[in-house]
């Protein structure tokens, strides 16, 4: 079957391609648009479909939209309910309803030869299930596990427990609205002066920085059910924190609250995970997916504390992934053997003749070195900062060596530089790369973690050792890397190991304070012009600082 999948109900927009059971192409529509996030996450805004990542996903697998089998949309408006059911106050949330019934009538006309009967509602919290269960490799029971959705809100419930059977899912438990932990961490982001939706990975970074005071409060407003789910109380944020501002002081009140919250995540998170095991039957293995499931201090503590033998987490466990989800959920379900995606390197790539063509109509001075992994690795070696830009985009948050910005990890100054490149908060961490083969000699917890899902304790011998990459609490969020899976990557951290004895570098994205990461050549040359980046390595091609203007006046 050749199924297009899509998400466009809440926000993240993207589209997925997947045909006889394979992951073709998936892309979120910001990285086409350049606005984070494709949109606001308002009812008014659920019309808007993916077009740009829709069309790009088609024509990568060479297809136009009249062989599609089916398009397959992550929502499904019959399960609506109104409003005042669900037991939220936003007074416009049928328009959702009422976009989602007409979808395949947009769909059509953006996707030109579509014909609107083609397009399959599939409910949002089972296309979520299928992009961690069905996108999983085999060795963490593709097809064959528990799933755990943790969530925001689907079309009435924000959380999904369910065991998979032959690629087929049979749900356990479900929690319905208004109870939801993520809108909890969404409202928490907010009163922090972070954006809802956008924001929550600052709110847990910030909560290592405080203490648990309010934890015995939120053990009694927020508590699981013997059933499966949980119960959200209503919780007075303002009474343990003031509402903070987006430019206010962040005092240490801020920082308990969040710990608070984060922690009472953590617990619950285990108990709804621990249910699911007992009533699943045992099974090795959990797939998690759900804006929830990119906490990574949650997930960490799930995999040294929860019953399952593997944990594994879908790179883009927010909502861009129930394209992916919604796609295989509906070519499963159509009698096709899916297979585990091949990684998150689903995005647009280019060739290197169109590399190369980028650079001369910049008229920009480059250089094709022997290798530009030990070219990179020189430049990383004598403390410079590395725009590498390599094969195809990532799909989900998080820069997996694909477009990344990398630095040094041993000069503990290389935090706030590479804050500064980015024009953000000086408390966010940045993140190691390290080759998959040393990974444990340095650090603690689950390995491999290819996506950056999990934090890990740094072991003490290196904390001194790469301190630009140890968190407050001596933590790192690790992306492991497997020279079978990505060899240039792994080249490059080969050649920085064998320079400095550190197989580990920083990683950060491609992109400049609140903008999408980097896609094409045009938007790595752009910033590479504008941010006080010493090497652009554009594939195979080496752009320099100093070279970089060279040819001017
Ligand atoms: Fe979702």
């Amino acid at each position: 079957m050749r199924v297009l999948g899509i998400n466009a109900i809440f926000h993240d927009p993207a589209a997925a391609l997947v045909v006889d059971g394979r992951v073709v192409a998936a892309a979120e529509e910001e990285r086409f648009s350049r606005r984070k996030h494709g949109k606001r996450p308002l009812p008014f805004s659920a019309w808007e479909l993916p077009e740009q990542s829709a069309r790009w996903c088609l024509a990568s697998g060479g297809l136009h939209a009249s062989e599609l089998d089916a398009v397959a949309y992550s929502f499904d408006p019959a399960l609506c309910r109104p409003p005042d059911d669900l037991g939220l106050s936003d007074p416009w949330d049928w328009l959702r309803q009422e976009y989602a019934v007409r979808a395949p009538y947009f769909l059509a006309d953006v996707l030109n030869g579509l014909d609107p009967d083609k397009v399959v509602f599939v409910p949002h919290h089972v296309a979520h299930a299928a992009s961690a269960a069905l996108a999983a490799p085999t060795s963490y029971g593709q097809g064959d596990c528990a799933v755990l959705v943790l969530d925001g809100r689907g079309e009435r419930a924000s959380h999904l427990a369910g065991r998979y059977r032959d690629g087929l899912l049979e749900p356990l438990a479900t929690q319905d609205l208004p109870h939801s932990l993520g809108l909890l961490y969404e409202d928490l982001t907010v009163h922090l002066g972070f954006l809802r939706s956008s924001d929550e990975y600052k709110v847990m970074a910030l909560a290592s920085y405080g203490t648990p005071k309010h934890l015995d409060l939120l053990r009694e407003l927020v508590s699981v059910t013997p059933t499966g789910g949980f119960h959200v109380g209503p919780v007075d944020f303002a009474a343990l924190a003031p509402p903070r501002g987006e430019h206010d002081e962040m005092t240490e009140a801020h920082a308990n609250l969040a710990s608070s919250v984060q922690t009472r995540l953590e617990e619950v998170i285990l108990d709804l995970a621990g249910w699911l095991y007992d009533a699943a039957g045992g099974p090795s293995a959990l797939a998690m997916a759900g804006g929830v499931a990119l906490n990574c201090v949650a997930n960490a503590r799930l995999s040294a504390q929860g019953p399952y033998r593997r944990l594994w987490v879908q790179p883009a466990a927010g909502d861009a992934g129930t394209a992916l989800g919604a796609a295989l959920h509906v070519a499963r379900a159509g009698g096709d053997a899916v297979t585990p995606m091949p990684g998150a390197d689903l995005g647009r790539g280019y060739t290197d003749a169109e590399l190369e063509a980028e650079l001369n109509r910049a008229r920009l001075s480059y250089t094709r070195p022997a290798s530009i992994a030990e070219y990179a690795a020189d430049v990383l070696a004598r403390d410079g900062i590395v725009a590498w830009f390599q094969g195809r985009a990532e799909y989900g948050p998080r820069a997996l060596g694909h477009r990344s910005l990398l630095a040094h990890p041993g000069n503990e100054a290389n935090t706030e530089r590479l804050n500064d490149v980015k024009g953000r908060e000086q408390f966010r961490p940045v993140a190691p790369m390290v080759l998959e083969s040393r990974a444990a000699e340095v650090f603690e917890g689950e390995l491999p973690s290819p996506y950056m899902l999990f934090v890990h304790r740094v072991r003490e011998d290196w904390r001194k050792r790469i301190p630009a990459v140890v968190h407050v609490d001596g933590t790192a969020r690790v992306q492991t890397v497997d020279p079978a899976v990505d060899p240039l990557t792994a080249a490059m951290l080969s050649a920085f190991d064998r320079r400095t004895g550190l197989p580990v570098v920083v990683n950060t994205s491609l992109n400049t304070a609140g903008r999408p990461m980097v896609d094409t050549p045009r938007e790595a040359m752009e910033l590479f012009g504008s941010a006080p980046v010493d090497l652009l390595a554009l594939g195979p091609f080496a752009v320099t600082r100093s070279g970089a203007f060279d040819g001017l006046g």
